[in-house]
């Protein structure tokens, strides 16, 4: 399935949107260019999800962790991950047994020490909007897009309305 979304708030919107199916255990690939619109994404989810302070990139840091009601959200952006071995040192194992969504920018930084997603959601510039793609690696990924192709017009993506196309391959 792919999505079009022009604006930074339909872009958050979208997020807010999947907030709502987002089940631990969960890993989510965001892939796609600088400036393509995954921290947005990423913002709109945790917003979905009750998250109130500032959602950055965690560009030096590496890796977020966010406390939500439920569960956690660890967000994870490896564009300046030099080897993939540092994945240890963020104790990225002990992170995955836990009941927890993990969001993933610049995954293929990460190299083979990163587990496959469920979700890989890829990100592309068209003109003065964003292209998603959606592609499930996993029956609970599969649902995912599923679920969302069946509600293309949330009450939550009201500011993206007139703003979204959808299109299902
Ligand atoms: N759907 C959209 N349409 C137009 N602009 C967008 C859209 N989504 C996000 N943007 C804008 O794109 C810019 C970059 O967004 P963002 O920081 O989320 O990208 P990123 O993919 O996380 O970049 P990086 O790879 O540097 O981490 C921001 O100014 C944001 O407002
Ligand atoms: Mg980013």
């Amino acid at each position: 399935m792919k999505l079009k979304l022009r604006g930074e708030p339909a872009q958050e919107a979208l997020g807010r949107q999947l907030a709502g199916l987002l089940r631990p255990p969960l890993i989510l690939y965001l892939e796609g260019d600088l400036g393509t619109g995954k921290t947005t994404l990423t913002r709109g989810i945790l917003r979905g999800l009750g998250h109130r302070g500032p959602v950055r990139s965690p560009t030096f840091t590496l890796l977020e962790p966010y406390d939500l009601d439920r569960w956690r959200l660890f967000h994870l952006d490896l564009y300046r991950l030099a080897d993939p071995e540092e994945l240890d040192y963020l104790g990225l194992r002990d992170l995955l047994d836990q009941d927890s969504v993990l969001i993933v920018e610049w995954p293929q930084r990460g190299g083979l020490d990163l587990p496959q997603p469920d979700l890989e959601i890829r990100l592309a510039y068209q003109a003065d909007a964003r292209v998603l793609e959606f592609v499930p690696h996993s029956p609970a990924g599969s649902a995912l897009v599923a679920a969302l192709a069946r509600h293309p017009a949330e009450e939550s993506v009201d500011a993206a309305k007139s703003h979204r196309e959808v299109r299902r391959h």
